[in-house]
């Protein structure tokens, strides 16, 4: 397939463009800048000049596609305090590519999260595939591209887990985490620290954008998830044993000042079942889970 791929110089991107290229796809992914555009490049894809605002560019390029994969996220907005301008782009750039490949049975695979299951109320049990919210943010582009089934498109969406890690990762909340510790001197976590946060490999996430752009049927939701859940104080005692720093049981009102921006997910108890992901994509992870992962040391070097 020629598949268009948005967000295709990020993280989870340099795992799904060489797991594409491996499999006999051609990847096309959109660029924002001469430093993107050689990223993409040496990932073995064809950069395509572009900005996330850009609708028509975005539905031209869907348009000249076998399938997309939309992977982008305005993560500078968030960062700057503006996270309804990166939930609106998101939702736009996924209206556009809807708009493009309706009527076509072309695949869609767009990207959400797991912690809007938490967010949602879904807590104390594991999320599934099933379990559906009505608003909060990126569920109303999660719930458009589900809705697609309905206009043409074999879309699906994956709920990732908020701790994506390997080597690739430079920046998600594994490392901001390790960050925090580091600078603080401690490795904190909020209460008595039993509450879960899913956690998936890139290499396997590779693997599940792939095997979803593939073969998903049309409307699925799936869960990108290694480790179901994983307590909060041992994330804590991991970073910490590594660091050679403390854990310390903090306060929600502490969170901001030990734990910056995750501090409104630090109570969070997201753990999140992969069951019908598994059955339905014949996706089975195989990396290292979180902790052995993070036991290796590369976050540290
Ligand atoms: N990584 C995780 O642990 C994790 C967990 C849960 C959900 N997710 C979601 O998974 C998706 C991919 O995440 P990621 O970790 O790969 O993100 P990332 O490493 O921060 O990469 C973001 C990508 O979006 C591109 N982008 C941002 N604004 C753009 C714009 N205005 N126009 C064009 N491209 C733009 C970036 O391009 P530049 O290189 O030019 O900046 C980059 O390629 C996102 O939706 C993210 O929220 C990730």
């Amino acid at each position: 397939m020629r598949v268009f791929v948005t967000g295709a110089s990020g993280h989870i991107a340099s795992a799904v463009i060489p797991e594409l290229v491996a499999h006999g796809h051609q990847v096309v992914g959109l660029a924002r800048s001469d430093a993107s555009a050689g990223a993409v490049a040496k990932l073995g894809a064809e950069p395509r000049t572009g900005d996330l605002d850009d609708l028509d560019g975005l539905r031209a390029a869907a348009g000249e596609a076998d399938g997309v994969i939309h992977l982008a996220f305005k993560h500078d907005a968030m960062f700057a305090g503006n996270p309804q301008d990166a939930v609106q782009a998101d939702l736009d750039a996924t209206k556009a590519f809807g708009e493009a490949l309706a009527g076509t049975d072309k695949p869609l695979v767009t990207t959400s999260g797991t912690l809007m299951l938490a967010m949602a109320g879904i807590t104390g049990r594991p999320g599934t595939e099933d379990d559906q919210s009505e608003g909060g943010p990126r569920v109303e582009a999660a719930n458009y591209t589900t809705g697609l089934a309905q206009q043409g498109v074999r879309s699906s969406v994956i709920r990732l887990a908020p701790m994506v890690h390997s080597d690739l990762d430079h920046h998600g909340f594994t490392s901001a985490l390790i960050g925090f510790a580091r600078d603080n001197g401690i490795a904190a976590y909020t209460g008595d620290g039993t509450n879960r946060w899913p956690a998936a490999n890139t290499y396997d996430i590779g693997v599940l954008y792939r095997l979803a752009l593939e073969k998903a049927p049309a409307g699925s939701t799936l869960h990108g998830v290694g480790d179901t859940g994983i307590p909060r104080r041992v994330i804590a005692e991991t970073i910490a044993g590594k660091l050679g720093v403390e854990t310390k049981s903090i306060s929600d009102d502490e969170a901001p000042q030990f734990l910056g921006f995750l501090a409104g997910f630090a109570g969070l108890d997201n753990p999140t079942s992969n069951d019908k992901t598994r059955e339905l994509l014949g996706w089975e992870p195989t990396h290292p889970g979180w902790v052995e992962d993070v036991q290796t040391g590369h976050y540290f070097a």
